[in-house]
């Protein structure tokens, strides 16, 4: 991964935050042996990042979209209620397969659903009030993940969308690629809806924190 922050200073930041758990080094290193894009998962920066706010929030109920390998999954798992559940949406099945080895490993099996089909047909049938979602899945879609979710999502609900600076390509749209314009007008919505407050951390790859007041 391109971090936006120098690599010495995202070390630094690694070394001084908390260690990945054992099965999440397991699975980060399992991922880059067994998949084609181990830079898909979230890493130990930004795993403990998403661990330290499902922990601020203890969550009841976490949507996931887009699961890879599991990672980002166990480490929101990680601050759910004691009866809380975290439901997450992977569409390929070799990367789900590796996702529910670990899910079965870890100590959150029971509360994690792994759903194995495209987001967009999933989600209208969720039926379930979210207090947290993580939009990270395919990255033209995140609009309307969006709109398909933030009427699901409790008032104070918390929505997190990763890859929005694009490795840094948003500031250029004149020659951004298709993911980067989508991050672009993903940035554009969500600062514009009255129904937000925002906070877009440069972390990794930029992570959009959004609040629905
Ligand atoms: C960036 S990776 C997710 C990384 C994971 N959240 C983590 O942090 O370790 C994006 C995932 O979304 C999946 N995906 C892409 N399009 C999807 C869709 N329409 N529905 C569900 N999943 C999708 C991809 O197969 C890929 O595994």
């Amino acid at each position: 991964m391109h971090h936006l922050t120098s690599e010495e200073i995202h070390q630094y930041c690694e070394t001084y935050s908390s260690a990945e758990p054992e099965l999440l080094y397991q699975l980060n290193r399992q991922t880059h042996l067994r998949t084609n894009l181990p830079v898909m998962l979230s890493g130990h920066l930004q795993g403990r990042l998403l661990s330290m706010i499902s922990k601020i929030l203890q969550p009841s109920i976490i949507l996931e979209i887009g699961t890879f390998t599991g990672y980002s999954a166990l480490c929101l798992a990680e601050g759910l209620k004691p009866d809380g559940k975290l439901i997450t949406i992977e569409l390929d099945e070799e990367q789900a397969a590796i996702a529910a080895e670990y899910i079965r490993a870890s100590p959150y099996a029971a509360q994690i659903d792994l759903i194995v089909g495209k987001a967009a047909e999933t989600i209208p049938h969720l039926l379930y009030d979210f207090d947290l979602v993580f939009i990270d899945a395919d990255k033209v879609n995140y609009s309307l993940y969006f709109d398909a979710v933030i009427d699901k999502l409790k008032p104070g609900g918390f929505i997190l969308a990763d890859n929005v600076l694009y490795h840094g390509d948003v500031l250029d749209t004149a020659s951004a690629g298709k993911n980067a314009l989508a991050m672009h007008a993903y940035n554009e919505k969500i600062s514009r809806d009255t129904r937000l407050e925002n906070v877009l951390l440069p972390v990794r790859d930029g992570i959009m924190i959004s609040r629905k007041k």
